[in-house]
Formats: structure tokens, sequence, C-alpha cells
């Protein structure tokens, strides 16, 4: 009589529960990462609240912290050892760019100055983001060259690699790379960085790696006139490394610190280039425009720029159509 009784109370229930999950966000603690920090999450932070409770929000590395101690003065037992774990294991995995289910792909994160090319291998996000720094992001993967403070990293993707050019203070910040970084983010970089960044991979002039498909080749980059003291150029050859990466079918140019040397003018087929247009260190706008005719990219962007005029290389590249310019203010 009893179980008659609460029969259509249990199936009503069944029912709206039913309509309730097809309404729902996948649940972020159906996909958690395997790992140490979640057998301690699943053990921990169930005692009070659901697992999707603790796990819902998506948080850097701070926040995650002030989250995890807050539960701890509410009564949390967990010990300090663990807590540093746990930490670092939501921050990885519930982080400001964690996917809501980890089967979506990240989204790509866009501003006004981000252009999206195709690869034939899904779309490339290019965002410029100040003096040297570039963003690419391609197939769910984010990576930086030489990026540097002076920009906020806030909204930005963590990097899976970074490409560093040269250990100067302007393309090598060790604070900032320390910031953005997770404990899966590879950096590739040239010798003279390996000293500070003992975890990097060091590739030479001419050296390639392949980045789970995105090729990356180290090219040269060096002064051809330009000195810091007589007979001591800023950057002499060997030393720091452009980069040529393919995506797809795109290949796009990173030239680091560099003037009009030969090995820029004999590139061929390059989609995109980024071409440094200061001085002292680099080149002026009108010379690296004339280097430009040379290796005629389909697109250009000055970049590293000082106190150079990014106008005044467009101007210089007006004769030439088939070359597109790109010009943001990137000091
Ligand atoms: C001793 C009980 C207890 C334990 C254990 C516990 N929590 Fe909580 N948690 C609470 C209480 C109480 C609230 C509700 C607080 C409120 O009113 O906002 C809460 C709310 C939350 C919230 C939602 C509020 C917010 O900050 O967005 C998150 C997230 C959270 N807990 C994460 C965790 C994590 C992660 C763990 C494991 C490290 C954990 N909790 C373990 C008691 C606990």
């Amino acid at each position: 009589m009893i179980k008659l009784l609460f029969l259509p109370i249990i199936l009503a229930s069944i029912l709206l529960r039913a309509s309730q999950l097809t309404a729902q966000e996948p649940d972020p603690a159906d996909s958690l990462p395997p790992g140490e920090g979640k057998e301690l999450v699943t053990a921990a932070c169930v005692q009070c609240h659901a697992l999707r409770t603790a796990v819902a929000p998506q948080r850097d590395a701070e926040g995650w912290k002030a989250t995890v101690y807050d539960m701890i003065s509410r009564g949390a037992q967990i010990f300090p050892e663990e807590a540093e774990v746990i930490i670092e294991y939501l921050s990885r995995a519930r982080g400001p760019e964690s996917a809501p289910s980890s089967a979506a792909p990240v989204q790509g994160y866009r501003d006004e100055r981000t252009a999206v090319e195709s690869t034939g291998q899904g779309e490339l996000l290019i965002t410029p983001l100040v003096h040297g720094t570039v963003l690419f992001q391609y197939q769910g993967r984010s990576i930086y060259v030489d990026p540097i403070g002076k920009t906020d990293y806030g909204r930005l993707p963590r990097p899976d690699l970074v490409v560093i050019t040269d250990d100067h203070p302007d393309h090598l910040e060790l604070e900032t790379l320390g910031k953005i970084s997770t404990p899966d983010t590879l950096v590739l970089a040239p010798e003279a960085v390996k000293a500070h960044l003992p975890k990097s991979v060091v590739l030479k002039n001419g050296d390639q790696y392949d980045f789970q498909g995105i090729k990356v080749q180290a090219v040269p980059m060096y002064n051809l006139v330009r000195e810091r003291s007589p007979g001591i150029k800023y950057h002499p050859p060997g030393k720091g490394n452009g980069y040529l990466f393919v995506f797809g079918v795109k290949r796009v140019y990173v030239a680091g610190d560099t003037e009009c040397i030969p090995e820029m003018k004999n590139l061929r087929e390059i989609d995109i280039a980024f071409v440094p247009i200061n001085l002292p260190y680099t080149m002026p706008p009108q010379e690296a425009a004339e280097c430009v005719k040379q290796f005629r990219p389909k697109v250009v962007y000055p970049y590293h720029q000082g106190n150079s005029d990014p106008g005044e290389f467009a101007r210089q590249l007006q004769s030439e159509p088939q070359i597109q310019v790109r010009t943001l203010p990137l000091p």
C-alpha cells in the first residue's frame, strides 16, 4: 500500500529529473583529467557538497588557492601538502581557459587584433599582442612567440608552446613566462636562453621541431651593420633564432631581431611574415620594406616597432598590391 502511494511521486520525480538532465550543461566533474590531484579532489571536496559544485568554476591558480583555503576554513580536512596538489591540479584542469567539457575543443581567444586564416586543417588565429609578442591559436593549441609583460594575459589562453628568439629582456621575460606557463608548456629557444631556462629545448639555426603536427624551424636572425659598440653587433649570427612555422598549408615567418639578411631575402612561399622595424637594434621601416619586396610574403606585419612608424613601412609597400600590409600599434 505504501509502495503504491509513493509510486506516482517516484515516477514524477524521475520524469522531472530526466527533463532537467537533458537541459543541463555537460557536468565538468565527468571530464576531469586523471592525476593525483583528481583523487584528492574526489576524496576531499565531496563531504559537504557535490563534486560538481566543487569543480564548476573556472579559476586561475590564485583563485583556486583562495577557494581551497576558504573550504579549509569551513572545516575541510586537507593537509597543506594536499592543498598544494589540489590547487595545482584545479588551476590546470579547471583553469580560466579550460573547456566546460574536455571533449569540446577549446574556444579560441579573439579580439579586434585577431586575424583568421584558413590552413586546410582548421583555422589559424593570429593575434599580435605587443612588441615582439605574437599569439597563434591552431587546432586547440596556443603558441606564443616571445611573451613579455606590457600586455594583459588575464583573458588569454595558457601556452602549449612558447618559442623564444633571443635572451634579450624584450624577448625573454622569466617572470611573465612563469606566470602564464603550465607544467605542460614546452619552450623552444636558442642555446643562449638555456642558461636562464634549463627546461627549454634548444634549437640552433636550421633545426626543426615537430610540435604535434606543427612544424617549427629555427632560422637565422642577425645584424649586418648595426653595432652595440665598435666590432660588436647587437645580434651576432647564430645566437638568436627567427622561426618559420607550418600550420597546415600556411607558412608563417617570425623574423626576430634582424636586418635584411640574405637568408631572409631568399625565403620563398611565405604566407604571413612578421618583420621588425625599430632602430637601433634591427632596421628602419624603409629597409624592412625593401627586404619584404625581395621575399614577397602574401601578408606582412611590421612588428617590434620601438619608435618607428609602421605607417611609413606601409607607404613603402603601396606599390606592391600583392603584398598585404597589416599595421597595428606594436611598440
Ligand atoms: C567542510 C565542508 C566543505 C568541504 C570539505 C569543501 N567545501 Fe566547498 N563549500 C562548502 C560550503 C559550506 C560552501 C557554500 C559556501 C557559500 O555559501 O558560498 C561551499 C561552496 C563551494 C564552492 C562554491 C562557492 C565558490 O567559491 O564559487 C566551491 C567552488 C567549492 N565549495 C569548492 C570546494 C573544493 C574545491 C573543495 C575541496 C578542496 C571543497 N569545496 C570542499 C563547504 C565545503
